[in-house]
């Protein structure tokens, strides 16, 4: 599939949802921050939001969901319009039971560890899965610094995807910017979300592109 580059909208304009996602056509998917204030100690937007996007959006929604429960709550956002659901390995109760819902009910089955999981968890259902999200900050905020100490984590699970011989997208979502894309890249990531260094931007569409041809090297 090579690069992806897949802004999030957390830090854009939210009450102009719709224009903000029409600002970054070059973009492949539209990430979309789900929070609870129960996994993560924030709240954004929920199911009604992404249901009317996925009506509104040229972009493929890539929801990423910091939810308690999502074994109850994700396949909603698959019926929504989402075309890839992430949910935390460590909220789920049977996240292989979970992606294998989400792939029958048409979405990419994607899920996401915390900084300090290791890849290993998730070595035994990788070919249950679309994608695999390694995030780069502490789940919660936009604009935190990137953590370099996830850089070895990318190789690892590189690694283990290769070995298996899957087609698993490894997604990269904190501190993405144009100065650690390219470290991101070389470690063997192929999606990166980017939420400041886009939305921060008077062009972010031009970042989109900038991103885009650094991760490609
Ligand atoms: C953080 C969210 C990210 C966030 C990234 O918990 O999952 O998607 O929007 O924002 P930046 O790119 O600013 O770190
Ligand atoms: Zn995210």
């Amino acid at each position: 599939m090579g690069i992806q580059i897949t802004p999030s909208v957390l830090n854009a304009d939210l009450a102009r949802l719709a224009d903000e996602v029409a600002r970054i056509p070059s973009a492949d998917w539209v990430h979309v921050d789900v929070m609870d204030n129960h996994f993560v100690p924030n709240l954004t937007l929920g199911l009604p939001v992404v249901e009317s996007l996925a009506r509104r959006s040229a972009l493929p929604i890539d929801a990423h969901l910091m939810i308690e429960d999502p074994d109850r709550w994700a396949p909603a956002y698959a019926e929504a319009g989402a075309g890839s659901v992430t949910f935390h390995l460590e909220a789920a109760a049977a996240p292989v039971r979970l992606a294998r819902e989400l792939r029958a009910k048409g979405a990419r089955a994607s899920m996401a560890l915390k900084p300090a999981t290791p890849v290993e968890a998730a070595a035994t259902m990788l070919g249950e899965l679309d994608m695999l999200l390694l995030m780069t900050v502490e789940p919660g905020f936009g604009g935190q610094k990137f953590l370099e100490l996830c850089l070895p984590k990318i190789r690892r699970a590189r690694e283990l995807v290769s070995a298996a011989g899957l087609e698993v997208w490894l997604q990269v979502d904190g501190g993405v910017s144009v100065e650690t894309v390219e470290r991101c890249a070389e470690a063997g990531a192929d999606v990166f979300v980017a939420g400041s260094a886009v939305y921060s931007a008077e062009d972010p569409d031009a970042v989109v592109e900038q991103l885009r041809g650094l991760a490609q090297g």
